[in-house]
Parts: C-alpha cells; sequence; structure tokens
C-alpha cells in the first residue's frame, strides 16, 4: 500500500509525514473556530489513529490548550508511541472556557512535566511555545525559551520552537530556536518569509492552518480543495509537515490521498 511521503525536519534529526494529525478537536469543543461538533468517542479515535499509522502519518501534534486532547493522544500511543514523532507545547492554558498564558521558567516546566506524564513517555519529540497574539513578548520577553533549552539538554525534549503568530514573532522564532510552526494556505501567504527563512537555516517549519480551517468547498465551482491546498503546501521546499486537524477518518484519507499523488514540480 502506498504511504505519505516523509520530509527531513530542516536539518534536525527528525523525519515525519508530511501531513501531520492535528488533535485540537480530540479534546475540546468551545471556543474553537470550527462548526460546531461533539468530541469524538474513544473507538472513533482508535479507528483514526489506526488509520493515520496504516497511512504512513506519523506525526502527531497536541497541546495543554486542547482540552483533554494529550490524556487521550498519550493513552492510544501506549505500545506504541515509538513509532511516532510525538509534538506538544506550552504556554497555553485553556480553563473554564478561557485562555490564560504562562511562559515563566516554573510554568514551562511544569507544563512539560505535566506533559509528559499525559503522554506516557519520557521525552517528547518538539515542544512549541504556544504563543498569544502578542507573540513577541513570549519569543524574547520572558524566559520560555532558554527554559526549554534546559529541558533539551536535560533529555525531556529533543528540540524546540514556536507557535508563531506574526512575521516579526516567526523571523526570531527561526532565529532563536529549532522549529516554527505558521498559519499558511495558498490564500494566505503573509508570512512565507518565515518559512524562507527557515529552510535557510535548516530549522523545521510546519504548516497550521492549511486547509483553510476546514473551509474546502469552493461555492463558485463546487470543487473540492484538499488536493488545491495539500499541493500548494507541499510545493514549497522548506515545509517539513502540514498539520492537519480532523476528527474525520474519510478526511484523513483524503488528506493522505492528496500528499500522496503529489508530485514535486507539478
Ligand atoms: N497556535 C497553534 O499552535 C495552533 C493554532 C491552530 C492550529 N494548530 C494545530 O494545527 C492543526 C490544524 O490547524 P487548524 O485546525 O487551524 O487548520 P486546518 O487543518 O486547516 O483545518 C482543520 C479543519 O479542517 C477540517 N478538515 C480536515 N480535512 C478535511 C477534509 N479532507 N475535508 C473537509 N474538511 C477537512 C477539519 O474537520 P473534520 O474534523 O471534520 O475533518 C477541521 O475542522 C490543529 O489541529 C492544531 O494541531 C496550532
Amino acid at each position: 500500500m502506498n504511504t505519505v511521503p516523509q520530509r527531513q525536519f530542516g536539518k534536525l534529526d527528525l523525519r515525519g509525514s508530511v501531513i501531520g494529525l492535528g488533535t485540537v478537536k480530540w479534546g475540546r469543543n468551545q471556543k474553537v473556530k470550527y462548526a460546531p461538533f461533539e468530541l469524538p468517542s474513544d473507538e472513533a479515535l482508535v479507528q483514526l489513529l489506526d488509520t493515520a499509522e496504516s497511512l504512513g502519518i506519523n506525526v502527531i501534534d497536541t497541546a495543554p490548550a486542547y482540552g483533554i486532547s494529550e490524556e487521550r493522544v498519550g493513552k492510544l500511543l501506549q505500545g506504541r508511541r515509538e513509532r511516532f514523532l510525538l509534538m506538544s507545547k506550552v504556554g497555553e492554558e485553556f480553563v473554564n472556557g478561557e485562555s490564560h498564558y504562562e511562559f515563566s521558567a516554573a510554568g514551562v516546566e511544569r507544563s512539560i512535566t505535566r506533559s509528559l506524564q499525559r503522554l506516557h513517555t519520557d521525552r517528547l519529540d518538539l515542544v512549541m511555545l504556544h504563543c498569544a497574539p502578542d507573540d513577541l513578548s513570549a519569543i524574547t520577553g520572558s524566559p520560555a525559551l532558554e527554559t526549554l533549552a534546559k529541558l533539551k539538554a536535560k533529555g525531556l525534549l529533543r528540540y524546540y520552537g514556536v507557535s508563531s503568530m506574526t512575521l516579526e514573532g516567526g523571523m526570531k522564532a527561526v532565529e532563536l530556536s529549532d522549529a516554527v510552526m505558521v498559519a499558511w494556505n495558498f490564500e494566505y501567504r503573509a508570512q512565507e518569509e518565515v518559512l524562507r527563512a527557515a529552510g535557510r537555516q535548516g530549522k523545521a517549519a510546519l504548516l497550521k492552518r492549511a486547509l483553510l480551517s476546514g473551509n474546502l468547498h469552493q461555492p463558485s465551482t463546487g470543487k473540492n480543495l484538499v488536493e488545491t491546498c495539500v499541493h500548494a503546501a507541499l510545493d514549497l521546499p522548506e515545509v517539513s509537515s502540514l498539520v492537519a486537524g480532523t476528527i474525520n477518518v474519510t478526511h484523513l484519507r483524503e488528506n493522505a490521498a492528496a500528499a500522496m499523488n503529489w508530485s514535486r514540480g507539478g
């Protein structure tokens, strides 16, 4: 069976599928930008993860701010953790329906300890600062990145980076860390310079919102834009992995198929 291609993550010692699995909807359905939905059952998530694995999708993105996502991912990865590249975040907490941000050294350490417990692992592959719109205050105005560097030296994580919000924040993230996660899709290219900088400097570059946050149906033509989105993202050689959020197995297969039939140069 065909599987999703993999890419080297910049010059990092990480190699992962060009489609990743985003897990916001695994754990949280409040204050999200998607159409209303019920959290999936445990059975549905087993099917989703089994399907992802069979398609060769080995990148999983979670975060403490995604409600019960980390606990659910951790439970499902037991016995197969080493077959996945596991990415979580620090800095944002979602409590009682509200986001709070905490980038102190103690807050970052506490968050990593808790993520390791919830994910049943002793090391995370990649940890991102989960930034608020004012991303520079966390990147350059807090001890968060230097704390992640210390935790990396202790072996609790392999690499760290920033899920950035602004062009300036993304450029700083490339300069100061191993990886960046940027909002990019074929209709929103305002931060493409960050991806190019990541490519030049050998840093990992991950995409969020690459599937237009799910608005994939073009009303004027009736066309499904999945393939357009996936191919446009993979045409950028700097992109390590496009993290696509889904709780729908049919969508997962569709996204994987689009990646499998992408070929460089169209
Ligand atoms: N600040 C941050 O760090 C940050 C922010 C946003 C996102 N993220 C990460 O990036 C991931 C993706 O971001 P995103 O959710 O903003 O953007 P996205 O992947 O562009 O969109 C996700 C939406 O697309 C839908 N979808 C996926 N595949 C589809 C298909 N083939 N056909 C139709 N609909 C489809 C999903 O619905 P179904 O469930 O119905 O498939 C979901 O509602 C998140 O899960 C998260 O892991 C990080």
